[in-house]
């Protein structure tokens, strides 16, 4: 998938769930479990070792998900993620082999920003949408104020602390096309097949961002 249109996809579902997947016996049933929300979306973190075998049982089982690869720290995983059937790689910062060989795979980029120089080395690369990683940590809603005002072009996905209870102040952020985490579904919810939880929790999701949006 081409970066102007994983753009598009984000600004329509406005949320990212972040997943980390043990077992990747688990992914379907999370992959369900999130699109019964109405999120048929997921960041599948590789820092397990099912994420590329939980990446490609959701591609198999639910083609109208949109998948992609979490925590992608150098280009071997972007080969393991885009081979498994991820249509897009997340990093938590701007690494340089990853974004070139994203670029050489044909694969929408999102890496992690969180200061002017990152978010000018996205800029020279051609990638104008970044990951603010870690969003809270490094100063939420009003650092992305300040930092947006001299880069105009420039769209975050604010991922790092963000929960149910500060999703719309971010999504009110002209600059922030969608928001991302692991509040949806955490990894604990997940070992233990939550499903419903993680559907309300989708559900709830997908109701600030449409709030966010009107
Ligand atoms: C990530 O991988 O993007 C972050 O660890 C998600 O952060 P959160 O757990 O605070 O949502």
């Amino acid at each position: 998938m081409q970066v102007e249109a994983f753009a598009a996809r984000l600004a329509e579902v406005r949320v990212v769930p972040v997943v980390t997947i043990d077992d990747a016996a688990d992914a379907v049933g999370l992959a369900e479990a999130l699109a019964q929300g109405g999120l048929p979306m997921a960041e599948v973190t590789f820092r397990t070792a099912a994420a590329a075998d939980a990446i490609a049982a959701i591609r198999a089982a639910r083609p109208d998900a949109l998948v992609g690869a979490g925590t992608v720290l150098d280009p071997a995983t972007v080969d393991r993620a885009v081979d498994a059937g991820a249509e897009f790689i997340v990093a938590p910062g701007f690494g340089p082999a990853v974004v070139a060989r994203a670029a050489e795979r044909g694969v929408a980029m999102l890496p992690g920003a969180a200061t002017p120089t990152e978010i000018e080395m996205a800029l020279a690369a051609g990638l104008s949408l970044v990951k603010f990683f870690p969003a809270e940590a490094s100063g939420g809603v009003g650092y992305i104020r300040a930092i947006a005002a001299p880069y105009r072009e420039v769209r975050f996905v604010p991922t790092g602390g963000v929960t149910a209870a500060n999703l719309a102040a971010y999504l009110a952020l002209p600059a922030v096309v969608a928001c991302g985490g692991t509040w949806i579904a955490p990894p604990d919810a997940i070992r233990n097949h939550r499903w419903e939880a993680i559907g309300a929790a989708a559900a709830e999701a997908v109701a600030i961002g449409r709030r966010a949006a009107s």
